[in-house]
C-alpha cells in the first residue's frame, strides 16, 4: 500500500517534470508567500463561492496573494470535495455570475470568450447564475445560452431572465428558473433559485423581470411552499445588502418562517456577510478570482434525519480565501506532490496554451511606477486617474475633423477596472485596465463655462440622479467602479470633494497599535483584505495589513486646450459613450440646450479608450535596455 502511494507519488513528479513546471499555476506567477492562516470549520453541508471572475481564470500575475488559475481551483474543489465526504459532509460549488469581460483571456479572442469557456467548463459547478456582463452584447448571451448553459446543464439557473431564441424567434427561459435536488452524502432537500439584480442596460434580445414582479410568479410561489425543503438556497448576481436580496428574503419567510435560507451574492466585488436572522445569511466572495468564498452550515434536518428542535438554530460559518497555493495546500492538508489533480494540471496547461495563442505576454512597454485606483488620494501621482488627465488624455485626444478645436473630454472612473503595477504593461494588461469597448462621442461648440458645469453635476449632486423618478435608470454608481459603491456610509450619497479616508484605512491607521497578530509580527504581515463584515473581523483566511482604500469622483475631465489658454470661450464636449445618458440629463441641470441624440457624433472613430491607453503607452513608456534579456529591473 506504502509501496503504492510512493511510486504514484514518483509517477507524479516525473510527469510533472514533463509539464512546464511543478507547481499546477502559471509559470510566469509569482510563488505564494507564507502568511498566518485561519482554519475552515467545516459543517454538514460545505461550499465554494466565486462571483465576478471577470475572465481572471489565470490568476493574478503580478500578486502573489491571488496568483492561483483555475487549474489550481479545479483541484482545490476535488480535494475538499474528498475532505468533506471523509468526513460524511457535502460540498457544492457556486459561481454566481460575471464570468466574462475583463481580462485578455476573455476579451481579446474573436469571437469573444471562446478560450475562456473552454476553459471554465473544467470546473465541476454544482450551481451557477448569469451576471449583468453576460448580457449587456447580444453576442454574449447567446454564447451563454449555447454553450455555457450546455456545459453546465441542469445546474445553471435564470429565475428571471428570458432570452430570445434565434431560431424560433421566440423568448424563452434562458436557463431553468428553479431546481429541487438532494445532497449525495447528508441526504439535505435543497430549493435552489439563481436571480440576477434589476438589471436594465441588457440588449433587448434579453429580458431582465424585476425581483419584486418575480416573487409573484405562480412557479416561484409553489416553489416556497414546497414543505419537503432543508435549505432554500438562493444564488444570484445581487448584492447581498440590496432590495433585491431583501424582498426575497421577504417572500420566503412570509411563508416558511423558519426554514433555513443560504443566499450566494456579488456584484459589488468586495467580501460580505449578512446576517437576516437567526437561519439566513448571505455570503458575498469578491472578485477577479482573488476571493473562494467558504461557507459551511451545521444542524440542518436531511431527508433521513429530521429536524432537531426547531429552536435551535443551524449554525453557519464564513471564510474568504484567498486564492493561493498557500491556502489551498493549508485547507486540504496537502502538498505540493499530493494536491494536484491530472484535470487540476491539464486546465493549468490549457490556460498555458490558450495565452500564449492570444500573445498575452506580449511587452507594449513598461509603467515606470505603479499607479492605483484606489490606494491613494485623487489626484496624486500614483493615481491612476491622475496619470489618466494629466499624461494621457490631453496628448492622445484629437479628432481629424476638428483641428485646432478645444476640447473637454469626461471620462468615468469606472472605465477604469483595474491597477497598473511598474513594471512590463503587456498585451493582457490592457485589457485589465479597461476593458471595454465603448468609444468617444462629442457634442461641438457649447460654452466652456456649461460644459465645465456637467462635470460637477456628475460628480456633485448626483442625487439628481435618484431623487426624479422618471431617472431611476441611471444609477450614478454605476459611474464609478463597482467597489466604491459597497463601503459603508458611501452609496449615492454624493461625492465628498474633501476625500476622506474609508473604514479600511481608518482600521490600518488603528492597525498599527498592534504590535504581533498570531505571534507574526505585523509589519511582516503581507497588505491584503482586511474584511469586516456581520460576524465580525476574523472572516479572511490569511492574517493581512490592511491596505487603505480611498474614494474617486464619478467622472474625471481633461482640458484639450489647443492654444494654451485655460479659459477657452468654446469646446467640444466629449464623453465616453457609455455614460451619454447620464451626461445629457447633466446638461439639462447646466441648462445646456442640446438634443444629444441629434447634435452628437462619434469623436475619433475607431478609438476606444483602451486603444487610446495602449496607443500611449507605446509611445511613451519604453522599456529600459536589457530588459527582455534580463527580465527587468526597473
Ligand atoms: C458585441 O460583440 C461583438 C463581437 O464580439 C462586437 O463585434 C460588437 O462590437 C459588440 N457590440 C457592442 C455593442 O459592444
Ligand atoms: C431590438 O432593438 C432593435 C433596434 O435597436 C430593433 O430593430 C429590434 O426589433 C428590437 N428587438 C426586440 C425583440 O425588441
Ligand atoms: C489530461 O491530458 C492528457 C493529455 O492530453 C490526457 O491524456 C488525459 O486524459 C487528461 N486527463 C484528464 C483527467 O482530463
Ligand atoms: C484661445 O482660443 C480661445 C477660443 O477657443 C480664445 O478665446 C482665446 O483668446 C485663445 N487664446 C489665445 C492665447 O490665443
Amino acid at each position: 500500500m506504502l509501496h503504492n502511494i510512493f511510486l504514484a507519488a514518483v509517477v507524479l513528479l516525473l510527469s510533472s517534470l514533463f509539464t512546464s513546471s511543478v507547481r499546477a499555476v502559471q509559470p510566469s506567477a509569482p510563488a505564494p508567500v507564507a502568511a498566518p492562516l485561519r482554519d475552515l470549520e467545516w459543517g454538514q453541508l460545505n461550499f465554494l463561492h466565486t462571483t465576478d471572475t471577470h475572465g481572471w481564470l489565470a490568476g493574478h500575475l503580478q500578486e502573489p496573494s491571488y496568483a492561483a488559475d483555475w487549474g489550481d481551483y479545479v483541484s482545490f474543489a476535488v480535494r475538499m470535495r474528498e475532505k468533506a465526504h471523509a468526513s460524511n459532509s457535502d460540498l457544492l460549488v457556486i459561481d454566481t455570475g460575471d464570468r466574462v469581460e475583463g481580462n485578455g483571456l476573455y476579451d481579446s479572442s474573436e469571437p469573444k470568450g471562446v478560450y475562456l469557456s473552454e476553459i471554465l467548463r473544467h470546473q465541476h459547478i454544482d450551481l451557477l447564475s448569469s451576471g449583468n456582463h453576460e448580457l449587456y452584447n447580444r453576442t454574449t448571451s447567446q454564447a451563454e445560452f449555447f454553450t455555457t448553459i450546455p456545459n453546465f446543464r441542469g445546474n445553471y439557473l435564470a429565475s428571471n431572465i428570458d432570452i430570445l431564441h434565434p431560431a424560433i424567434n421566440e423568448f424563452v427561459p434562458l436557463a431553468p428558473r428553479f431546481k429541487k435536488f438532494t445532497t449525495q452524502v447528508q441526504g439535505i432537500r435543497i430549493i435552489a433559485f439563481g436571480f440576477l439584480f434589476n438589471f436594465k442596460k441588457n440588449d433587448n434580445n434579453t429580458i431582465v423581470r424585476s425581483v419584486e414582479q418575480t416573487i409573484k410568479e405562480d412557479w416561484f410561489q409553489e416553489a416556497i411552499r414546497d414543505k419537503d425543503v432543508d435549505l432554500f438556497l438562493v444564488i444570484g448576481h445581487v448584492p447581498v445588502r440590496s432590495i433585491e436580496y431583501d424582498a426575497l428574503y421577504r417572500a420566503i419567510r412570509a411563508i416558511r418562517w423558519d426554514t433555513p435560507i443560504q443566499f450566494f451574492g456579488g456584484h459589488h466585488h468586495i467580501r460580505d456577510y449578512v446576517r437576516y436572522d437567526s437561519k439566513a445569511y448571505g455570503l458575498a466572495s469578491g472578485r477577479f478570482m482573488e476571493t473562494i468564498g467558504f461557507m459551511s452550515i451545521d444542524g440542518l434536518s436531511t431527508s433521513k434525519c429530521h429536524a432537531k428542535s426547531a429552536l435551535v438554530a443551524p449554525k453557519f460559518r464564513r471564510k474568504y480565501i484567498d486564492n493561493n497555493l498557500f491556502s489551498f495546500y493549508h485547507h486540504t492538508g496537502l502538498g505540493e506532490d499530493t494536491f494536484p489533480t491530472e484535470n487540476g494540471r491539464n486546465v493549468s496547461l490549457l490556460i498555458q496554451q490558450s495565452r500564449n495563442a492570444l500573445k498575452l505576454d506580449m511587452i507594449h512597454g513598461c509603467a515606470p511606477r505603479d499607479l492605483w485606483m484606489s490606494r491613494v488620494e485623487y489626484p496624486h501621482e500614483n493615481s491612476i486617474y491622475t496619470w489618466l488627465e494629466d499624461e494621457v488624455l490631453p496628448v492622445s485626444l484629437k479628432d481629424d475633423s476638428r483641428p485646432g478645436q478645444p476640447a473637454l473630454v469626461i471620462v468615468n472612473t469606472g472605465a477604469i477596472r483595474f491597477d497598473v503595477f511598474e513594471g512590463p504593461f503587456t498585451q493582457d494588461t490592457t485589457y485589465i485596465v479597461s476593458p471595454f469597448t465603448s468609444g468617444f462621442r462629442y457634442v461641438k461648440d457649447v460654452p466652456y463655462n456649461k460644459a465645465k458645469l456637467i462635470v460637477e453635476v456628475l460628480n456633485k449632486q448626483p442625487q439628481i440622479f435618484t431623487e426624479l423618478p422618471e431617472h431611476v435608470d441611471l444609477p450614478t454608481w454605476s459611474l464609478a467602479p463597482p467597489e466604491h459603491l459597497a463601503h459603508p456610509g458611501d452609496a449615492v450619497a454624493g461625492f465628498d470633494k474633501s476625500l476622506r479616508l474609508s473604514w479600511s484605512a481608518a482600521g490600518f491607521l488603528a492597525g498599527q497599535a498592534l504590535l504581533s497578530v498570531n505571534g507574526y509580527v505585523r509589519s511582516n504581515l503581507i497588505p491584503g483584505y482586511t474584511t469586516k463584515d456581520d460576524a465580525g473581523t476574523d472572516g479572511d483566511d490569511t492574517i493581512h495589513s490592511p491596505i487603505p482604500f480611498y474614494r474617486v469622483p464619478n467622472c474625471i475631465q481633461s482640458l484639450i486646450s489647443t492654444n494654451g489658454s485655460d479659459q477657452p470661450e468654446m469646446v467640444d464636449l466629449v464623453y465616453i459613450d457609455f455614460i451619454e445618458p447620464y451626461v445629457a440629463l447633466a446638461a439639462k441641470f447646466a441648462s445646456l440646450d442640446v438634443d444629444f441624440e441629434q447634435d452628437s457624433d462619434i469623436y475619433m472613430p475607431s478609438t476606444s479608450l483602451t486603444s487610446l491607453i495602449l496607443d500611449w503607452v507605446k509611445a511613451n513608456w519604453a522599456c529600459e535596455d536589457g530588459f527582455f534579456e534580463s527580465g527587468a529591473d526597473m
